[in-house]
């Protein structure tokens, strides 16, 4: 059996500085002061017996497995639990220390049944390993005493059973839902021989506080906790290391397979955004990539309401690159473009943009990045130089306080959650600025310090009113300001925010939060030592969006709180490329490294490689594509992975163009609502088959390895070649690593990287290049990257989106833990036991004054559009403001948002919508329903 298994020093490693030696069992170590003893044995390759203890958990000390004899000292001390001091002289094997090993197990054994060969751990036990390991050829004590062998099995989750008749009642998954998870769902009920892991207080799994992250399962020695892809198709035989291919925190996973099927996902504790933890999603709903709803084969159909025919690839091919010329032939160069997706690698997006530009000849390429970081590209890129986030995930461990703005990490973002959990559990302070009460707010052990909870659309005011509190109660960094920020700006913004219209007191009328709050926080954040700010959708998806991310790196700068760990204003990416795709030039404007295609030093760098000419000229955006399709200018397009006709604002509008398109061509894993609209459909290819990298939000390139052969043949990128080359512009490459090499010559924060670099060190984090050889932690450490940091004055200037009488409710959405954006990807997957359907959450007096209970259906109306869903009356919500997610074509959410959009980069309004709800007999759109409406495809049942 091949399948790596993870190595365990037993305990967790303590932080650097004084070492200590001692011996173990004759041979000498160097370790940190304060390292167990179990650590260092392990670290001289000595691995002394345990049950109880893993180096992703505090020490137990409950197993009594693990005892050594200590030079000098009475006893046998548990090893777990005994630090190492100056000199001591530790053995592991004696036959004493054997002898009470034995007698151990030999108890652990009796009470446990004895079906090892048939078991669906066999193989993979640390009970079983243990027994090996200490000798145990007999067990005196019969099985007919008291025992646990009729405990009940615990089904309820779709994902991993509970065997309590396996259970040896060592901690270790209850530890792991409290210090790794963050959930605290589980306990140990009883005492002595009465221990027994429950869930909640005495619920099933699913009927707990449980996330099913699977931590709990990960940390089990024993096959109590155990996945049920094992069970039903036995331990795995070999592994492959990757990314998931969800969130933007990127976490690494050992994907275990056998044969070309997928057993289980096992996080990577060597993965550096997630050091062994993840979610739900990443661990377990993976199930999509094989999914029966999968096409495979390419099609193509002349009109959008005849049946998809199935052709081979080389017509689909030639079809698509025949209708793009034709139309460039009627209607002129500009006449087609594309969207690159940010579910995609980087080596695929590279690929898109660059025939874009090369075999289109023009810039008419955008990304989903559009319609949620672009505000972040833009804003920091203005003040700090570098279009993404200042530090890694690690830094947050060394704050003292934590502003969360506009973002629900742990249903957006968990394992950096639990990270975060983590941290305000060892004694940070958090401030949370967001409508609703999203979870961090209360959650057990952990309590913000400040919420404020304002009116959707006036964030720009509270992030003035913070800065002003700054300046005002002279809590400005004045040695970090003059020597890192720029005089002239920084003068211009105190004189700005030192008005009294931006001060707590006169904003609180626009914001809804109290003045004394809003001073409270600042002198939090200001006077904190190290405080951080990590921020999602909530802070871009406004008309100001890029002004509030200004705002926030004003604060950051006044405050000295840039540039070293700790700190920093971190953007929480929502998709598992967003950093990606815009690092390698999805925008119409730039080209790979952020460089606008107007500087003809940077056009030639790639005209050189790619031998051809560069448009000078900025291509259309998302929005403008649309509105250039309904005006007949633009009817030719090719969209990579992205449904933007159930992701993008106001749907009816999205629809409008994509019908108005002589040839659309959609290249997916699934007929989406998009592909409604397309002519051509080429398959894609899930993360389990793609060859490349994903960036994450941390700037981290980690890579995406094949576990099996693409589904469809092909991998995205030779498509994008093959594509391009029918088109008259040849691209070829032998393998996806040949595409790094090319982003690495021409694009120099990505100089150092190569896939032969990140096979060796596991992930590097850009800029990568000769002044940093293994990468960026944290940026803007001894100067911006622009030099000195520029301040910008951020006026609020609210939403011309308003509130009236016929629409007097802000809606405003977002995502929930097991469903991921449209999707696409969860909807195919038993994370629909969780939510099945998105529902509208509203405040309790807004509920009844409409004469809407939990559970009935509304409709919501909002200029625009209108759609039905099912109510949740909801203590989470303020008065005013109403809630919901996106994830079901169904329901339609974007067909009630707007086109308003961020002044700076067109990204939608999604955050702000004025709407209207009632009691309605209708009954929401179901999944089925919106299946059912897919056209056929001819020859296919
Ligand atoms: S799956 Fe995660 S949240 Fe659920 S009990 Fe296990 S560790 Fe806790
Ligand atoms: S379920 Fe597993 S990890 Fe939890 S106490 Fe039982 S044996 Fe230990
Ligand atoms: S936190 Fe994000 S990257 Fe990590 S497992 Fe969950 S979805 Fe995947
Ligand atoms: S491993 Fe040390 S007491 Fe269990």
């Amino acid at each position: 059996m091949s399948k790596v298994r993870q190595v365990d020093l037993g305990t967790p490693a303590v932080p650097g500085g004084a070492t200590v030696n001692v011996v173990v069992d004759g041979m000498p170590v160097n370790v940190p002061a304060g390292t167990s003893v179990m650590r260092a044995a392990a670290t001289a390759g000595v691995d002394i017996p345990r049950l109880c203890a893993t180096d992703s958990l505090e020490a137990f000390g409950s197993c009594r497995l693990c005892l050594v004899e200590v030079d000098g000292r009475p006893g046998t001390p548990a090893s777990c639990t005994t630090p190492c001091t100056p000199g001591m002289t530790v053995r592991t094997q004696t036959p004493k220390l054997e002898k009470l090993r034995r007698g151990v197990m030999e108890l652990y054994i009796s009470d446990h049944p004895l079906d090892c060969l048939t078991c669906p751990a066999n193989g993979d036990c640390e009970l079983q390993d243990m027994a090996g390991v200490v000798g145990l050829r007999d067990v005196r004590y019969g099985l007919d005493g008291a025992n646990h062998l009729d405990g009940a099995t615990d089904d309820s989750n779709p994902y991993f059973s509970f065997d309590d008749s396996k259970c040896i009642a060592c901690s270790r998954c209850v530890r792991a839902c409290s210090e790794v998870q963050g959930t605290f769902a589980l306990t140990i009920s009883g005492r002595g021989f009465d221990s027994r892991v429950s869930a909640g207080a005495g619920e099933s799994f699913m009927g707990s506080e449980c996330v099913s992250c699977g931590a709990c399962v990960q940390a089990c020695p024993t096959s109590t906790l155990q996945e049920k892809s094992v069970i039903e198709l036995g331990v795995p035989t070999r592994s492959v290391k990757t990314t998931c291919a969800y969130c933007g925190v990127g976490c690494s996973f050992i994907a275990e397979m056998r044969g070309d099927e997928v057993v289980r996902m096992v996080p990577d504790k060597d993965g550096g955004a997630n050091a062994g933890h993840s979610c739900v999603k990443g661990r377990f709903a993976w199930g999509y990539a094989t999914h029966r709803d999968r096409q495979l084969e390419p099609m193509i159909r002349e009109r959008i309401t005849d049946p998809w025919r199935a052709v081979s690839w080389d017509e689909a091919i030639s079809y698509a690159a025949q209708g793009l010329q034709r139309i460039q032939a009627e209607h002129g160069i500009g006449a087609i473009g594309g969207i690159t997706s940010s579910r995609c690698t980087n080596e695929e997006v590279f690929l898109v943009q660059k025939m874009i530009r090369a075999a289109f000849g023009n810039n008419n390429v955008d990304t989903c990045a559009r319609v949620c970081h672009s505000p972040t590209g833009y804003g920091l890129k203005q003040t700090f130089g570098t279009s993404a986030g200042t530090q890694d995930f690690e830094s947050v461990d060394h704050a003292d306080v934590v502003v969360v703005i506009g973002a629900n990490p742990t249903d957006g973002h968990p394992v950096f959650a639990s990270r975060l959990k983590k941290a305000l559990r060892a004694g940070a302070e958090l401030v949370v600025i967001d409508p609703r009460r999203i979870d961090l707010v209360r959650s057990p052990h952990v309590e913000a310090a400040e919420h404020l909870q304002l009116q959707p659309g006036t964030n720009v005011a509270i992030v003035n009113a913070l800065a002003h509190v700054v300046v005002a109660e002279g809590l400005v960094d004045r040695a970090f300001v003059a020597e890192r920020c720029e005089a002239d700006s920084f003068a211009e913004w105190e004189a700005f925010i030192a008005q009294e219209e931006n001060s707590p007191e006169s904003t609180a009328g626009i914001t809804g939060v109290p003045a004394d709050a809003v001073r409270r926080a600042a002198r939090l954040y200001a006077t904190a030592g190290n405080a951080a700010i990590y921020y999602g959708l909530g802070v871009t998806e406004h008309s100001q969006g890029s002004t509030m991310v200004m705002g926030m790196a004003n604060l950051a700068m006044a405050t000295g709180n840039i540039g070293r760990t700790g700190v920093g204003v971190n953007p929480l990416r929502g998709q598992n490329n967003v950093q990606g795709s815009c690092d390698m030039g999805s925008f119409p404007h730039e080209l790979p490294g952020y460089r606008h295609v107007s500087d003809p030093a940077v056009r030639a760098i790639f005209e050189a490689v790619w031998g051809t000419t560069i448009d000078p000229e900025p291509g259309l955006r998302i929005p403008n594509m649309f509105d250039a399709a309904i005006d007949g200018r633009y009817l030719g397009m090719f969209i990579q992975g992205e449904d933007i006709a159930q992701s993008d604002p106001n749907v009816a509008h999205v629809k409008a163009a994509l019908g108005a398109l002589e040839l659309l061509v959609v290249q997916d894993l699934f007929l989406n609502e998009t592909a409604k609209f397309a002519h051509v459909f080429l398959p894609g290819t899930s993360f389990l088959e793609k060859d490349g990298t994903f960036t994450n939000a941390e700037r981290r390139i980690n890579r995406v390895r094949p576990v099996m052969a693409p589904k469809s043949g092909k991998q995205e990128w030779q498509v994008a070649c093959e594509l391009a080359t029918a088109m008259g512009y040849p691209m070829d490459y032998a393998q996806s690593s040949e595409i790094m090499d090319e982003i690495a010559a021409t694009t120099p924060s990505f100089a150092g990287v190569s896939f032969a670099r990140l096979d060796a060190e596991g992930s590097l984090q850009w800029p990568c290049n000769d002044a940093a050889p293994h990468g960026t932690r944290i940026m803007h450490v001894d100067g911006f990257v622009r030099g000195k940091g520029h301040f910008v004055d951020t006026p609020f200037v609210p939403t011309d989106e308003r509130t009236n009488r016929k629409f007097p409710l802000i809606l405003t959405t977002g995502r929930i833990l097991s469903q991921y954006n449209v999707g696409a990807q969860t909807r195919r997957t038993p994370n629909v036991l969780w939510h099945h359907e998105d529902v509208v959450e509203i405040h309790e007096h807004d509920a009844e004054t409409r004469g809407i209970r939990t559970g009935d259906s509304v409709t919501i109306t909002s200029r625009v559009g209108e759609t039905v869903l099912r109510a949740k009356v909801s203590d989470r919500m303020p008065q005013g403001v109403v809630y919901t997610t996106f994830h079901y074509p169904g329901s339609g959410a974007n067909v009630v948002t707007t086109e308003y959009s961020d002044w700076a980069t067109n990204c939608p309004e999604y955050k702000v919508t004025a709407v209207e709800l009632a009691p309605t007999s209708r009954v929401p759109v179901t999944d089925d329903e919106m299946h059912a409406e897919h056209q056929p495809v001819a020859g296919r049942s």
